[in-house]
């Protein structure tokens, strides 16, 4: 983390998990654990269908949340599909664009996720993109080429003054739900590249700016040597989002 330049976030990302009955219980659990949080953001990327409960349970507190996914299109034919506009008047504030997941099993490639950045954006949303490397990219030892290319095609037409509202989560897909994570170096290795990538981009006053976070098999046990590391500026979270008492750990090590 580097707080002088940039902000802290701690993102949940549920996947499909939580009922809307359990998401009110799980919100109400976690609000007093994090009434004192100070210096990180904290988020919870939830099911469309829990966002209205999770708004509404999160009401008081600092816990913003986010949608999973969502549509480039502003409406029409696109059975199953939720817009941009239908998830603003949720009153959702992120937007997870791009999981690994998304793209391994729904078709998203690194146009679509450039379009829905984009749109996300116009909607006033904080996009949080997940690029990362598959296992065979990093034995190929070609994760350098790989998460730049994303990065690159995620943020196409996307002006400086918008970039600093995008949140770039290094997601290895290896990592993900496996229990197997990057260590804090490797971790802080890509982010780094990806921060030189930005770079070269905005120019080094926008990099520095850009929170860049680290997901995959994050938990309260590996938290904090990961955000000990100076361009690991946060965390996407699956697993241990779920349970308030490990996500409460996990947000306490980046308030510290
Ligand atoms: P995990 O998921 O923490 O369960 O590995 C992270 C993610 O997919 O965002």
């Amino acid at each position: 983390m580097n707080r002088r330049y940039r902000k802290t976030i701690i993102a949940g990302n549920w996947k499909m998990n939580m009922t809307p009955s359990q998401t009110k219980a799980m919100i109400e659990e976690l609000k007093p654990l994090v009434k004192e949080v100070k210096w990180c953001e904290m988020v919870l990327c939830v099911p469309f269908v829990d966002i209205t409960t999770a708004v509404k349970a999160a009401k008081g507190s600092k816990i913003a949340i986010g949608a999973e996914n969502m549509h480039f299109e502003p409406k029409g034919a696109y059975t199953g599909e939720v817009s941009a506009d239908m998830l603003k008047e949720c009153g959702i504030k992120y937007v997870v664009i791009g999981h690994s997941e998304r793209r391994q099993y729904f078709g998203e490639t690194d146009e679509t996720v450039n379009k829905k950045v984009k749109v996300a954006l116009e909607s006033g949303f904080r996009p949080i993109v997940c690029v990362g490397e598959s296992l065979d990219e990093r034995e190929q030892d070609v994760w350098s080429e790989v998460v730049r290319k994303q990065v690159k095609i995620a943020l196409k037409d996307v002006p400086v003054e918008d970039v600093k509202k995008v949140v770039i989560a290094y997601e290895p897909i290896w990592a993900i739900g496996t229990g197997k994570t990057a260590t804090a170096d490797q971790a802080n290795e890509v982010c780094a590249t990806i921060r030189e990538c930005l770079r070269g981009l905005y120019g080094a006053r926008a990099a520095r700016a850009i929170t860049i976070q680290y997901g995959g098999s994050m938990n309260a046990k590996n938290a904090a040597e990961l955000l000990s590391k100076p361009d690991v500026d946060g965390g996407l979270i699956g697993g241990a989002s779920l349970k308030p008492n490990d996500f409460h750990a996990i947000i306490e090590a980046a308030n510290q």
